[in-house]
């Protein structure tokens, strides 16, 4: 299976009042919006995963590793679509098929703009990067990442951005909420963390208008990548917000 095939295997519509915004699989035709909007400031000083300057090394790459996962992601979803609805009403989580065996990825495009590509939105696990303590943070990772599919007590969480031209215009709530409904459910989430820079009020906000609630500001957490900022060594402090799925919902 190829990856134009995997993408063209899935679509998600996210409502919007303007846009025709969907959630696909990776394409390889990203290659040139994807590089430029990880080179320019807007985005690349809120991000900290991404190697910068991002060069066509490093979308090939990521390109690669994201057509892998959406391969397992596409099998398993199909999988948890086709599941028996016995099995679906099982109170047991072990008994059922769940996503999350590895991150789940998706390319946020504008269909009205030709499917244009506008942004990625990432479900991994949590590497509790606020976790001051090198020891106690490589615990609480093994330990996230030793949990089964589908584990109420796995610790997610998102990762998003959206090229320039596209900021402020109310489509990564409409995203994210549409992550909330079609996607965390298929991997049982129960607890999910939104992390942010400090400085990152947009970011914060996105979470907090998706019901995630603010918990706390861990200072100078990251070192900024000096390439970024002239050679210079900087740190800047790390913002936490959380959801948390009730039993009930
Ligand atoms: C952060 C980001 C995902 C937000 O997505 P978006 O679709 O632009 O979000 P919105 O259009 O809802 O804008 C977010 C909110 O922040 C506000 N906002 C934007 N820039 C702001 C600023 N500099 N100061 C204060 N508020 C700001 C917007 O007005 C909006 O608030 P409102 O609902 O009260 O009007 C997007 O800007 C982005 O991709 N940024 C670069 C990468 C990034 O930061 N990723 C997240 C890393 S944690």
């Amino acid at each position: 299976m190829d990856a134009q095939a995997v993408a063209s295997d899935f679509h998600i519509n996210v409502s919007h009042p303007t846009l025709q915004i969907a959630l696909t699989g990776p394409s390889n035709a990203d290659a040139e919006a994807s590089t430029a909007g990880l080179n320019h400031p807007a985005v690349y000083m809120n991000l900290n995963g991404p190697p910068y300057p991002y060069s066509a090394k490093d979308w090939d790459a990521w390109f690669w590793m994201v057509s892998e996962l959406w391969k397992y992601n596409l099998a398993d979803l199909q999988e948890i679509n086709n599941q028996d609805q016995s099995v679906v009403a099982a109170q047991d989580w072990s008994k059922r098929k769940w996503l999350g065996r590895q991150m789940w990825h998706s390319t946020i495009r504008d269909m009205g703009n030709g499917g244009k590509f506008i942004g990625d939105i990432t479900v991994p696990r949590e590497t509790f990067m606020y976790i001051r303590d090198e020891e106690e943070r490589k615990r609480r990772k093994e330990e996230n990442v030793k949990l089964e599919p589908g584990d109420p007590r796995i610790v997610w969480m998102i990762g998003f951005w959206l090229i320039p031209e596209y900021h402020r215009r109310g489509i990564m709530p409409a995203v994210l909420q549409t992550v909330m409904a079609e996607i965390l459910p298929k991997h049982n989430a129960h607890t999910v963390h939104g992390s942010f820079f400090d400085h990152n009020t947009s970011s914060r906000k996105v979470f907090e208008k998706c019901g995630f609630s603010f918990q706390e500001v861990v200072p100078d957490a990251v070192i900024i990548n000096p390439a970024k900022t002239n050679g210079i060594e900087k740190k800047v402090g790390t913002g936490r917000t959380k959801w948390e799925r009730h039993s009930s919902s």
